[in-house]
């Protein structure tokens, strides 16, 4: 009986192939970074072979580290960065142009024409999303505009859309199978979330042909084998999930109220809202959580593009220190009552200000500013963003968020979890498993081929390692968090 599931994590800066066993335990990791490419302010592109290598490679690392055979793997997950874009030929497999990452906010000015002519109600009512370069339409739209012949070529039928998972599935499969699931279709603006299904309207308003999409399934489902050339047996493709939605499965945030933080490259808060597709009055997106058996759980999403990234360029841009690990040391050494705020807005602001010319500022410097007050000034943006998340859904609710559960690498910092539950006014509960991305797209997979039996089984399993409850004093928390306030109004354009 195969003991594993292999989870493939392919993520914004990296790809990570992570092996798990049926108690949703962690037995090896993989991961190789890539490279970003910025060919224009703004812009950020991924190679789509980078994408591929890395996850053959890291899939197959993870099992030699594991001295497992592809024998013992009961089945694949996939969870991925999502609304990024790529374009191929169905018959060559040849990928048109490099993906546009998420971040990327080259379409911000067709968005920006696309909000004047009055199109946003028709976006939020159908999609749930806002008009933003965030998302995957006006990425596609762009592709067909500026690579040569690719208008015509799709309009032959001859070219695939897809986002990463869909891509992956693609490669995997031999080209046999063009699908995606219900959460990362929810991500393109093209989706329409109530119907379950592509919008022929969006699709005139984009320009986009029908004969580019994948078809939408299930987030457990069956997406074909992966061919036996991959790991060396064929092995079935039974869970997908955007990388956001499958932590929030990760996290068994199954009850409506239940929320869930990850801390990546960005952050993103999602909240459970069960059937109903709540619209948010504070630009918030609501989005499908997961889909099984046909039935979608909707969810409330605040999305911050800068989190981990921050952290990143105080490492790698300032060279501040050199290891993230660090940071928490630093921190602790902060000067009592320094008042620096970084405003992380390198691609401009996602939720709630949805405002892609924004950059990113320090405020706050004096003569004895140092490294330190920096770094966590850094560290602290990452939560009083994410509080700015909270506030907008408490108001959208019309009640006040509980206990978060957060994951994602930067979750290791105590000093950051301490503060992210001072300024969140909310406990804050670390699970043992912060994998817990890989572990959504795993359960997602084990549901499909009968490893668990239903979502109480799955919620069993997760375990609190520690809990942050808050201490700060409520006038302290509000004065820091309008300081934050007054720091963001300031590099708004
Ligand atoms: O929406 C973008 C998101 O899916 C990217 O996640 O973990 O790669 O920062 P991550």
């Amino acid at each position: 009986m195969p003991a594993y599931l292999l989870a493939i994590d392919q993520g914004t800066t990296s790809s990570r192939a992570i092996l798990f066993d049926r108690q949703a335990n962690v037995i090896e990791v993989a991961q190789q970074e890539f490279t970003q490419h910025f060919p224009e302010d703004g812009w950020i592109e991924h190679d789509a072979e980078d994408i591929w290598k890395t996850v053959e490679q890291t899939s197959h690392q993870v099992l030699e580290q594991a001295g497992v055979g592809a024998d013992e793997v009961a089945g694949i997950g996939i969870t991925n960065q999502r609304e990024t874009t790529l374009l191929w030929d169905r018959n060559t497999g040849e990928v048109l142009h490099r993906a546009i990452v998420w971040q990327d906010r080259r379409t911000a000015d067709y968005c920006q024409r696309l909000r004047d002519a009055g199109h946003t109600s028709l976006v939020q009512e159908r999609t749930g999303l806002l008009i933003d370069p965030y998302f995957s339409a006006t990425k596609l739209a762009w592709l067909l505009e500026n690579v040569e012949g690719a208008r015509a070529r799709a309009e032959r039928g001859e070219l695939a859309f897809g986002t990463v998972d869909t891509f992956l599935i693609w490669r995997l499969t031999g080209g046999k199978v063009h699908a995606t699931d219900a959460t990362n279709a929810s991500r393109t603006a093209l989706f329409n979330i109530h119907q379950q299904r592509w919008d022929d309207e969006l699709l005139a308003l984009f320009d986009i042909p029908a004969s580019l999409l994948p078809e939408v399934k299930d987030s457990s489902d069956d997406f074909g084998h992966a061919d036996a050339s991959f790991l060396g047996a064929a092995l079935p493709i039974a869970g997908v999930a955007g990388d956001q939605q499958a932590a929030l499965f990760g996290q068994a945030c199954f009850e409506p109220g239940m929320g869930k933080s990850t801390y990546g490259t960005g952050c993103f808060m999602i909240l459970n809202t069960g059937d109903s597709a709540e619209t948010s009055r504070n630009r918030l997106l609501t989005t499908v959580g997961y889909r099984l058996n046909g039935k979608p759980t909707y969810a409330m999403e605040g999305s911050i593009f800068v989190a981990g990234a921050t952290v990143q360029w105080l490492r790698d841009g300032l060279k501040l220190f050199h290891d993230a690990a660090e940071t928490e040391a630093l921190a602790r050494k902060t000067r009592e009552g320094h008042h620096v705020y970084l405003v992380p807005a390198f691609t401009g602001l996602g939720a709630p200000h949805w405002d892609p010319q924004a950059r990113g500022a320090i405020f706050g410097l004096t003569r004895d500013t140092g490294i330190a007050e920096i770094v966590a000034a850094g560290l602290q943006a990452v939560c009083y963003q994410t509080r700015d998340l909270q506030v907008c859904m408490n108001d959208d609710m019309a009640a006040n968020t509980g206990t978060l559960r957060v994951d994602g690498g930067m979750v290791r910092n105590n000093w950051l979890m301490q503060f992210l539950a001072d300024m969140l006014g909310v406990p804050v509960d670390r699970p043992t498993v912060l994998e817990t991305t890989a572990l959504g797209a795993a359960y997602l997979a084990g549901l499909q081929i009968g490893w668990y039996r239903d979502l109480d089984e799955i919620a069993e399993l997760w375990r609190c390692e520690r809990t942050f409850e808050p201490r700060m004093p409520d006038d302290e928390r509000e004065r820091l968090y309008q300081g934050w306030q007054d720091a963001v109004a300031r590099v708004k354009s």
